[in-house]
């Protein structure tokens, strides 16, 4: 049920009032104290090897996606838009694509609201980092990905398999596996992303298999998360099964 709180919008799920909320606050202050540290650090950000500079001169996204492919990554199962920002705040232009119209709906919310703060704070680093985040209308990625100008990279964190409430799994991320259930799991992403972008890496929990078996080029472990590495794929060849 989505619902607002003050200026914001929020969602929380019936029959689970003690599991919270889900909202996007790129203030957040667990956020700002990440992006307050070196990035290049980040599992995330490495995986994504050579970085664009940040103070690139292109255009900030204003309303469409970045045409300069050496620039360019899609976050092709965006959720609440944490690692787009992360990922926009390392100086990628981040287009992003949600298929749940109801998260689509509270990134949105997120993004506008972050907007209209950094610009009533006139932060321009916030202004910066979130004009170089562009969401899609809430759509499959695998309807529209082949529509979206060419990336260096397609990022793909489809949901984890396990659906446990451990510890080890995030409230946001616990809250989203209860929302979709098995059907998004990012069984098909894999293979349309490899045969549209140079360079694919899918977020996985730190032990679990390669998605759809398909062993990848290289991996870069964090403390919860592996980001599996596919590089030069689309271009033929560097792409087996992990169990042939
Ligand atoms: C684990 S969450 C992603 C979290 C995100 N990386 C973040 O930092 O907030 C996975 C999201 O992918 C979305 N998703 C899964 N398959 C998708 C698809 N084919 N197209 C678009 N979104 C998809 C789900 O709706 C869900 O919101």
């Amino acid at each position: 049920m989505l619902f607002r709180e003050g200026n914001r919008l929020c969602l929380g799920l019936q029959d689970q009032a003690d599991a919270g909320i889900l909202t996007v606050d790129f203030f957040d202050s667990a956020l700002q104290h990440r992006i307050a540290r070196p990035l290049s650090s980040e599992s995330l950000v490495k995986a994504m090897g050579s970085r664009p500079k940040a103070t690139s001169s292109h255009p900030l996204t204003q309303g469409l996606p970045c045409q300069d492919a050496s620039a360019h990554l899609i976050d092709a199962t965006a959720g609440l838009g944490q690692d787009a920002f992360i990922l926009a705040c390392a100086g990628w232009y981040v287009t992003m694509v949600e298929q749940s119209p109801l998260v689509h709906a509270l990134l949105e919310d997120g993004l506008k609201r972050g907007l209209e703060a950094a610009l009533e704070q006139g932060n321009d680093v916030m202004l910066t980092n979130l004009s170089r985040m562009y969401l899609m209308p809430a759509s499959d990625s695998q309807q529209i990905l082949q529509d979206i100008p060419q990336a260096a990279v397609i990022y793909l964190d489809p949901m984890f398999p396990e659906r446990e409430k451990s510890a080890r799994v995030k409230k946001n991320r616990y809250l989203l596996q209860q929302l979709h259930g098995e059907e998004a799991q990012g069984e098909n992403l894999l293979k349309l992303a490899l045969g549209l972008a140079r360079k694919v890496v899918v977020k996985r929990p730190l032990h679990a298999h390669p998605l759809n078996q398909i062993k990848p080029s290289g991996a870069i472990s964090g403390k919860t998360a592996r980001f599996d590495i596919y590089a030069g794929a689309g271009v033929g060849g560097a792409v087996t099964q992990a169990n042939a």
